[in-house]
């Protein structure tokens, strides 16, 4: 990945002509706007201030109907991850877009669920602006994990449980994800683990053959801060049979500290708790 663009000269700008009395050029502005993980009053101040001065909105899948409400009814709306046509427009036209719609003079949020700078490709985004003398900014949002451990009760990070907390995806392009399973075998730790729905089983795989205990404390979390929340709470053994039976976005947590998880939500994470107990 490039960085050059960060310190490359800006190209001359294109900037629009907008009506009115001065016919004063306007130039457009890109903001990478964090949704947050779903519930929209955790969106930030900030980040609804941005979207009420929004003339166009450029989203993904993971933002709620509730949110994009929020924006004005004048202010466009592009859909980038159509995901019912499972169509999603690659990434380098995403940001061809973000930055032709900004040099049409244009004030452009693009909003992304959780924080634009986790596992978010926020950064391309804003490396594309730059290269393109586009001013962009970033407003952060509350990432999927902090949700996800505030309503189950389960602290990230917990004195003597958990001196540290790791982010890591569990998906990659090609092949399994490339981890220090090691680093992330420690005790004491929270691994949370984005993505990670698929890959649950060689993930549990290579941390207990890192050395991490099978009966470390694990807990899934799907649709965190949405009404139809789920949480399951399991161990690091039986992480992969839980996750085959969730789809969703979810999140996989392992560590000490998930030992204060409180399981519950919609009716299916209480299903899968009634089917195991009576398997039992
Ligand atoms: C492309 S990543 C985007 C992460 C996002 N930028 C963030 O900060 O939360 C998508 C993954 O984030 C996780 N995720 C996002 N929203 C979630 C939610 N409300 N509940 C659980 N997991 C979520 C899932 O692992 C999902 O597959």
């Amino acid at each position: 990945m490039s960085l050059k663009g960060a310190s490359s000269a800006k190209p001359a700008r294109l900037v629009a002509l907008r009506g009115g009395a001065s016919n004063a050029r306007v130039e457009g502005s890109v903001v990478l706007v964090g949704a947050g993980p779903g519930d929209p009053d955790l969106l930030t101040i900030k980040a609804l201030k941005a979207l009420q001065a929004a003339d166009v909105i450029v989203h993904d899948g993971l933002v709620s109907a509730e949110i994009l409400d929020l924006a004005p009814a004048k202010a466009r709306r592009i859909d980038v991850a159509k995901r019912k046509s499972r169509h999603t427009l690659p990434q380098d036209d995403i940001n061809g877009l973000l930055v032709a719609l900004a040099q049409d003079g244009l004030s452009v949020v693009r909003l992304k669920g959780g924080d634009p700078f986790i596992f978010g490709r926020g950064g391309e985004e804003l490396e594309a602006c730059r290269a393109a003398g586009v001013d962009c900014t970033v407003i952060p949002g509350v990432t999927a994990a902090l949700a996800a451990g505030a309503s189950s009760g389960a602290p990230l990070t917990h004195r003597g449980a958990a001196q540290a907390v790791t982010f890591v995806t569990g998906h990659a392009a090609h092949g399994e994800p490339d981890l220090d399973w090691p680093a992330l075998a420690r005790p004491n730790h929270t691994v949370v683990i984005y993505m990670g729905l698929s890959t649950a089983g060689l993930i549990a795989g290579r941390l207990m053959d890192a050395g991490r205990a099978s009966a470390t404390p694990a807990l899934v979390v799907v649709n965190a801060s949405r009404a139809d929340e789920q949480r399951i709470t399991t161990t690091l053994s039986d992480l992969a049979e839980v996750a085959a039976g969730l789809s969703g976005p979810a999140l996989l947590m392992v560590g000490e500290a998930m030992a204060l998880a409180q399981a519950g939500g919609a009716d299916l994470a209480l299903d899968i708790l009634t089917n195991r107990s009576a398997l039992a």
